[in-house]
């Protein structure tokens, strides 16, 4: 079997489609966990959790890095729809979920950071302190966070809506391309 790695003019390759399953998972499996949390009184298990979430927020910034240098570096396979502005806005869609995706995290970590200084990542090593305590940045940064946060799942939404469009609706291969077929 020959495994294609790169993206090309009609499909992508293995590279990107891992890239965005699996940080599809850890991004949902993160928006899940905050939800939980914060039922939890506070004690060990609360403060556990938080740092099972800040560690995977970071685990997400060091896969983007790799997955944007990818990204600018590759093909993007071509938009399938008929309708010229809906691929257009796809191509934005997709933009914005970078941008959005990296206030999302870097709110998180400012916010953190200004409360309360470096932390452990997995017990595996210390992400440093973006800034030093400020009581003000920190409320900004949290509030930053928690909107973010929310328009992501929005357009995580639409984003979604629109590849059951593409598949159930249109039948085309937008979703099939994405996923593990027979070119992967
Ligand atoms: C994919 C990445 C992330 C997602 C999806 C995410 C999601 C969330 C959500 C949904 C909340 C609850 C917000 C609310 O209801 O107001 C939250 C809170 C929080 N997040 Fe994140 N987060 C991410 C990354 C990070 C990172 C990288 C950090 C820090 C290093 C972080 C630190 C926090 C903190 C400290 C809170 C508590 C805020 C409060 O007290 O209300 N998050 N996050
Ligand atoms: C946190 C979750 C997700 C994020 C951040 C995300 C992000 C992205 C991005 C940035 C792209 C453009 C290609 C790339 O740069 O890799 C893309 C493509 C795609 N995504 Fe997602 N995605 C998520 C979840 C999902 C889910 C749950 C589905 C389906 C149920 C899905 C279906 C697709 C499809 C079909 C494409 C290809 C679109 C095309 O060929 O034009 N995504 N996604």
């Amino acid at each position: 079997m020959k495994f294609k790695f790169l993206n090309s003019a009609d499909s992508y390759g293995l590279v990107n489609k891992h890239f965005h399953w699996i940080m599809a998972v850890i991004i949902i499996f993160n928006f899940i966990l905050a939800l939980i949390l914060d039922d939890f009184p506070k004690g060990p298990m609360r403060s556990f959790l938080f740092s099972i979430h800040k560690s995977t927020g970071i685990l997400v910034i060091i896969l983007l890095i790799p997955r944007l240098l990818w990204r600018l570096v590759n093909t993007v396979p071509v938009s399938l729809g008929n309708i010229k502005t809906l691929n257009k806005l796809s191509k934005y869609v997709h933009y914005f979920f970078y941008f959005i995706l990296l206030v999302v995290v870097f709110s998180g970590w400012t916010y953190s950071s200004a409360r309360s200084g470096p932390f452990e990542v997995f017990g595996l090593f210390t992400a440093p302190a973006l800034i030093e305590n400020n009581q003000v940045v920190a409320n900004i940064a949290k509030e930053i966070h928690g909107i973010s946060v929310y328009i992501f799942i929005t357009v995580l939404g639409i984003h979604v809506l629109a590849s059951l469009l593409h598949h159930y609706v249109f039948k085309d291969k937008t979703l099939k391309r994405m996923w593990y077929g027979d070119s992967n």
